[in-house]
C-alpha cells in the first residue's frame, strides 16, 4: 500500500481527517500512482494519470514560448533503467512530450512502486549547455556554458559561468552560476582550501557538447561522476544535475525513514523540513544533500550539494542520480575517499565538526509530555530514584509554560520552578526544557517581553506587506524569529538570559523548528507568486511548499523563506547555542527536531515524533547511523515511542538499544499509557538497570568517541561498513551499530525473539560479559560466559533473553571503563577499568579522554587528559599523551585481558608482582586487579 504521513499534527497522535486530506494531495500531486492490483490491464490503468495518454487533457505547448515543438525525436531506443525523466514537473501526454523534442514510450510500473521509468524522457541529442572557453587558473579551470535553446521551464539562464577548483588532494569543487546577476547561495562559511598539485586520486574531464564533468578515481579509472548523462537545467526556479553511479550502494540524503543504502530501484527523495510523523518516503525534519557512494572493491567517495532549496533527488537503477533543485546554484563538492571513513571526514572538513556536548548531556535524560506540575515532575525524579534507575537530566515539554508562550513559566503547577531547578542540581542533575521558535502575538503590548522586544527590534519574519507573518502553534497566534537576523541572534540570546536568570536550566530543546506552523503559510494565507506555486514543487508532503510551514514568500534578513526554509532548525540551533555559551558560559547542549548540512557543529538531533512500534524500533538504528555519517553524532530517538502506547517488551528492547543511542533520553506523548523504566513489572525494570549500567559503564568510551568526532570529524556510532568496507556484507548491515572501532551492538527488534542474529565481519569478538563488570557492584554476576567468536564474516545467531542485548568487543580494541553511577555526578567519581581485547598476535590499542566535562577551552587550556593504551607482547602499557589535573588522579582498578591463550604463572604491574589476578582457562580471561591512576605511566605484563 502506499504510504502516507499517518499523522501531520506535530505532537499529536490523531488526525486522521487531516491525513485523508493529506491523501488527497499526494495522489493528485505527487506519487506517480500505479493501481495497485490489476487483474487485466485496461488502457487507463496501463496509462494512469500522471502522464496521460489522452491528448488535450493537460494544458497545450505554446510554440515559440519555451521553444518551438519539435519534430519527435527518432532516438529512442534508450535502455529503459537510463532514461531521465523529461516531464519531471507534470503529467504530460505524448503531444505534449514531443513537443518538448522528448521520446514517448509507456511503460507499466512494477505494482507496488511509486516510480518507475519515465515515460517521457530526454533523447541523447536533447539540447544542453556546451562549454566554451575552457581555462586552466592557478586553482583549477574556468568556462562559459551556453545554452542555445530554451527549455520547457521559464527564464533559462542561457550563459552560466563554470569554476572549478582542485582544492585539496582529495576534494574537488565545481559551482555553476549565473554570471550577470547574482542569486542566492547558502550562508554556510566553508574553507578555501586550494592545492595547486594536480591530486593523485582523481582525474576531471570535460564534455564539451553536451556539456558534462567527469571525474575518475585514478587508481583504477573507475567513472565516479558524469553529468553528461542528462541535459543540466538551470533555470530560475528549475536547476537539474544528473551523474552517473559507479555502483548501486549509496547512503545519505537525509532525513528520511528507511534502510541505511537507499534504493536505486527508481526512488525519489524530497528535501524540504516538514513537521510529520516520521514514515517512508515523505519529505521529514531535516535536509542533507550529502551522498556516500560505495565503489566495488570497499573505496567509496562523496558528493554534496551545497543548496538549501526545496528539491528532489531521484534514483535510477542505470545507476544514476539526478538533483532537482528549485532555485539558488549549483555548488558541487566532491569527496574521493578513498575509504569511506575519509569522506565523511572530508565531508565535515566542509560543514563542520561536531561540538563537544558536556559529560552530563550522554546520560540519560527523561521526558513526557503532561508532566504537568513541578510535584509531578519531583515524583518522577523520586520515583527513577527510588527503583534505582539513572537519571542525568530531567525534562518538562509545553507544561511548564504559562499559555504555552515561550520564555514564561504558569504560575499555578510550576510556581515553584526555579527551586525545582535548584533542587536538580544538588543532586548532581541538569534540567532542559522545550523552546518552540514561534513567539506569542497575541498578549497585550507591554504584557509579553519576548514579543514587544522582537518587534521593537525587527526580528520576525515579514509578509507581503512587510509586517511579521502570523501563523498558529501551541500558543495560539505566533510571528517567527528570523535567526538569518543579527539582531535575532541578540534577541534571542537576551530572551534565553532573561529566563536562565529566572529558571537555571542547562540547555534547550528546540522543537517545530522547521518551522511548523498549524495554518498552512499564514493567517492570512500566501500570496499568488512564483515562489509560492514554483513551476516545479518538488514531491513534498501536502503538495505545495506552505504545507504546515509559512509562505515560502516571506522575506528573511538574508532572503526569501523560500531560499531559506531548510535553514530554520540549523539557524535556531546556532542562535541557541550561542545564547547558551553567553547565559550559562559553559559548553551548550541543544537538541533540535529540524536540521541541515552542518548542525552537528552546534547541536544534537532526535528523530521527532516517533510511534511506539516495533518498525520504528528497528528504523531508529539506521536513523542514528546516518545522523552520524552527517556529522550529528548526538542523536537519538524517544525510547519507547513517542505516539501511542508501548507494551513491556517493546520498552525493554528499546531501553536496551536506547542505552548505545549516543543520545539517550525517554520521551512519551501527552495521551499515550506511562513508559518511565518504573512502571514496568520487576523482570523488566530489572532487564532496563542492566542496560543502564552498561551504558554508564561505557560512558568514559563514549566520552572519548566524541572527543574524536569533535577533533578529527570522526563518527560516534557507525555502521559495520566504515570500518569494514572491503567486505560488500557489511554494507547493508542496518539493523546493528558499532561505537567507535571497538563495541558492536546487536539489538533486539523484534516481538517475542529470545535470539538475534547479526553479522561478524571477520576478526575475533569478544562477548562483553566475559569482562566480569559485577565488579563495579550494582550487575549479578555474569551470565554462563561465552567463548569469543573467531569469524571468518559471517551471520551468527546469539541467544537473546529479554535482559540481553548483545555486546562485543573487537580484537585489537581497549576501552575504559568507569563503574555505574545514578548520575555522571556520581559516576565520574568511580574507579575505571580497562577492557583488553587481543588480536591473535597478541596487540591491542585504545584510548581515554577526560576533562571536567563541561568546560569550554579545555583543549586550548590543556585543560584535559589523554591517555592511549597499548598491548603487546604480553604487556599493556600507557602513554600520556597529555594529563592535567582534570583526570590525572582517575582511579584504575582492574585490567581484564580477553584473548590470553596461556595461563599466566605471573603478572607484574610497575615491576611489583601481583598476587590475586585470576585467568579463566575456558574464555581465555586474564583479570588482573591493579591499583594505578590514569594520569601516571604504568606497564603491566604477565608471562
Ligand atoms: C526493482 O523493483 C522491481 C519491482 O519492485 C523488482 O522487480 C526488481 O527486482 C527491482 N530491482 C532491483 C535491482 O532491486
Ligand atoms: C558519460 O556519459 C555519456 C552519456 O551517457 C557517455 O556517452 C560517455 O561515454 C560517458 N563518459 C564516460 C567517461 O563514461
Ligand atoms: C511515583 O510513585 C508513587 C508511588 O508508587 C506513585 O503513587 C506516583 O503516581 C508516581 N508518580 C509518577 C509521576 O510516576
Ligand atoms: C501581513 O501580516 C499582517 C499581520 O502582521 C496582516 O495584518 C496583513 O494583512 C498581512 N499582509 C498580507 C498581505 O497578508
Ligand atoms: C617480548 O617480551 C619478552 C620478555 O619480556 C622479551 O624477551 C622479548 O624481547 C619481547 N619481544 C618483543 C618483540 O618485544
Amino acid at each position: 500500500m502506499m504510504r502516507w504521513p499517518p499523522c501531520s499534527c506535530p505532537l499529536l497522535g490523531v488526525c486522521a481527517l487531516v491525513s485523508l486530506a493529506i491523501l488527497g494531495h499526494i495522489l493528485l500531486h505527487d506519487f506517480d500512482v500505479v493501481p495497485q492490483e490489476l487483474h487485466s490491464f485496461s488502457q487507463e490503468e496501463i496509462y494512469p494519470a500522471r502522464q496521460p495518454r489522452a491528448s488535450g487533457q493537460g494544458p497545450q505547448p505554446v510554440p515559440g514560448r519555451h521553444g518551438s515543438p519539435r519534430e519527435a525525436p527518432t532516438q529512442c531506443n534508450l535502455p529503459p533503467d537510463g532514461r531521465f525523466d523529461c516531464a519531471p514537473d507534470k503529467a504530460i501526454t505524448q503531444e505534449q512530450c514531443e513537443a518538448r523534442g522528448c521520446c514517448y514510450i509507456p511503460a507499466r510500473w512494477p505494482p507496488g512502486t511509486q516510480m518507475g521509468q519515465p515515460w517521457c524522457f530526454f533523447p541523447p541529442n536533447y539540447p544542453s549547455y556546451r562549454l566554451e572557453n575552457l581555462t586552466t587558473t592557478k586553482t583549477g579551470y574556468t568556462a562559459t556554458l551556453i545554452r542555445a535553446t530554451p527549455t520547457f521551464f521559464p527564464k533559462d539562464i542561457m550563459t552560466l559561468r563554470l569554476d572549478v577548483l582542485v582544492e585539496t588532494e582529495s576534494r574537488l569543487h565545481f559551482t555553476i552560476k549565473d554570471p550577470t546577476n547574482q542569486r542566492y547561495e547558502v550562508p554556510l562559511e566553508t574553507p578555501r582550501v586550494r592545492s595547486q598539485a594536480p591530486s593523485t586520486l582523481y582525474s576531471v574531464e570535460f564534455s564539451e557538447e553536451p556539456f558534462g564533468v567527469i571525474m575518475r578515481r585514478k587508481l583504477d579509472g573507475r567513472v565516479l561522476l558524469n553529468t553528461t548523462v542528462a541535459p543540466l537545467f538551470f533555470a530560475d526556479q528549475f536547476l537539474q544535475l544528473s551523474t552517473s553511479l559507479p555502483s548501486q550502494h549509496i547512503t545519505g540524503l537525509a532525513e528520511h525513514l528507511g534502510p541505511l543504502m537507499l534504493s536505486t530501484n527508481w526512488t525519489k527523495v524530497t528535501l524540504w523540513n516538514r513537521d510529520v510523523a516520521p514514515t517512508p518516503d515523505v519529505n521529514l525534519y531535516g535536509s542533507h544533500p550529502f551522498y556516500l557512494g560505495l565503489e566495488d572493491g570497499g573505496l567509496a567517495h562523496g558528493v554534496f550539494l551545497l543548496n538549501s532549496n526545496a528539491m528532489d533527488v531521484v534514483l535510477q537503477p542505470s545507476p544514476a542520480l539526478s538533483w532537482r533543485s528549485t532555485g539558488g546554484i549549483l555548488d558541487v563538492y566532491i569527496f574521493l575517499g578513498p575509504e569511506p571513513k575519509s569522506v565523511v571526514r572530508q565531508y565535515l572538513d566542509i560543514v563542520g565538526y561536531p561540538f563537544m556536548p558536556p559529560y552530563w548531556g550522554l546520560g540519560f535524560h527523561l521526558c513526557r509530555w503532561g508532566y504537568s506540575s513541578t510535584a509531578i515532575t519531583r515524583q518522577v525524579v523520586e520515583n527513577m530514584t527510588r527503583a534505582h534507575f539513572p537519571l542525568d537530566v530531567q525534562w518538562n515539554d509545553l507544561d511548564y509554560m504559562d499559555a504555552r508562550r515561550d520564555f514564561t513559566f504558569n504560575k499555578d503547577g510550576f510556581g515553584d520552578f526555579p527551586a525545582m531547578v535548584q533542587e536538580l542540581h544538588q543532586s548532581g542533575r541538569r534540567y532542559i526544557m522545550i523552546v518552540d521558535p514561534a513567539i506569542s502575538s497575541t498578549s497585550p503590548a507591554g504584557t509579553y517581553r519576548p514579543y514587544d522586544e522582537g518587534l521593537r527590534r525587527g526580528v520576525f519574519i515579514t509578509n507581503e506587506t512587510g509586517q511579521p507573518l502570523i501563523g498558529q502553534v501551541w500558543p495560539g497566534l505566533t510571528a517567527f524569529p528570523d535567526f538569518t537576523n543579527p539582531e535575532a541572534l541578540d534577541w534571542w540570546q537576551d530572551m534565553v538570559a532573561e529566563f536562565h536568570a529566572q529558571v537555571p536550566f542547562d540547555g534547550m530543546w528546540i522543537d517545530m523548528n522547521e518551522p511548523s506552523n498549524f495554518v498552512g503559510g499564514s493567517v492570512d494565507g500566501c500570496p499568488n507568486s512564483n515562489l509560492e506555486n514554483p513551476p516545479y514543487v518538488p514531491g513534498v508532503v501536502g503538495g505545495t511548499l506552505r504545507a504546515a510551514t509559512i509562505c515560502a514568500s516571506s522575506h528573511q534578513f538574508l532572503s526569501t523563506h523560500y531560499d531559506l526554509h531548510n535553514l530554520y532548525g540549523l539557524t535556531e540551533a546556532f542562535a541557541s547555542h550561542r545564547a547558551l555559551v553567553k547565559a550559562r558560559g559553559t559548553r551548550p547542549f541543544v537538541i533540535s527536531r529540524s536540521t541541515f548540512a552542518g548542525h552537528g557543529q552546534y547541536a544534537g538531533h532526535w528523530t521527532g515524533d516517533v510511534w511506539s512500534s516495533w518498525e520504528q524500533l528497528s528504523y531508529s538504528v539506521p536513523e542514528i547511523l546516518l545522523f552520524n555519517l552527517l556529522g550529528v553524532p548526538l542523536v537519538g530517538a524517544d525510547i519507547c515511542g513517542f505516539l501511542g502506547n508501548t507494551s513491556e517488551e517493546l520498552c525493554v528492547r528499546w531501553t536496551q538499544l536506547g542505552a548505545f543511542y549516543p543520545f539517550m533520553r525517554n520521551h512519551n506523548g501527552l495521551n499515550s499509557l506511562p513508559q518511565e523504566p518504573y512502571r514496568f513489572s520487576e523482570t523488566a525494570q530489572q532487564a532496563m538497570r542492566k542496560a543502564f549500567a552498561l551504558r554508564y559503564m561505557l560512558l568514559p568510551y563514549l566520552y572519548t568517541l566524541f572527543h574524536g568526532a569533535h577533533v578529527r570529524g570522526e563518527t560516534v556510532a557507525r555502521p559495520l561498513f566504515l570500518e569494514f568496507p572491503e567486505d560488500p556484507r557489511t554494507w547493508t548491515v542496518d539493523r546493528q551499530l558499532l561505537w567507535g572501532e571497538a563495541l558492536l551492538i546487536t539489538p533486539v527488534l523484534k516481538a517475542g525473539k529470545v535470539e538475534v542474529t547479526g553479522y561478524f565481519p571477520r576478526s575475533t569478538w569478544y562477548d562483553l560479559r566475559m569482562v566480569p563488570v559485577e565488579a563495579f557492584g550494582s550487575l549479578p554476576p555474569p551470565a554462563p560466559l561465552t567463548s569469543a567468536i573467531h569469524s571468518e564474516g559471517q551471520w551468527v545467531t546469539l541467544s537473546a533473553p529479554l535482559d540481553t542485548i548483545n555486546l562485543h568487543l573487537r580484537a585489537g580494541h581497549i576501552i575504559p571503563m568507569q563503574g555505574p553511577g545514578l548520575t555522571t555526578t556520581e559516576s565520574r567519581k568511580k574507579p575505571m577499568a580497562l577492557a583488553v581485547a587481543l588480536t591473535a598476535s597478541g596487540e591491542a590499542r585504545g584510548e581515554l579522554f577526560w576533562d571536567d566535562g563541561e568546560s569550554l577551552g579545555v583543549l586550548d587550556r590543556g585543560a584535559y587528559t589523554q591517555v592511549i593504551f597499548l598491548a603487546r607482547n604480553n604487556t599493556i602499557v600507557n602513554q600520556l599523551v597529555h594529563v592535567s589535573s582534570e583526570g590525572a588522579g582517575l582511579q584504575l582498578r582492574k585490567v581484564t585481558v580477553l584473548g590470553v591463550a596461556t595461563a599466566p604463572q605471573q603478572v607484574v604491574c610497575n615491576g611489583i608482582s601481583v598476587s590475586n589476578f585470576t585467568y579463566g582457562p575456558d574464555t581465555e580471561t586474564l583479570d588482573i586487579p591493579v591499583s594505578l591512576t590514569m594520569g601516571e605511566q604504568f606497564l603491566i605484563s604477565w608471562s
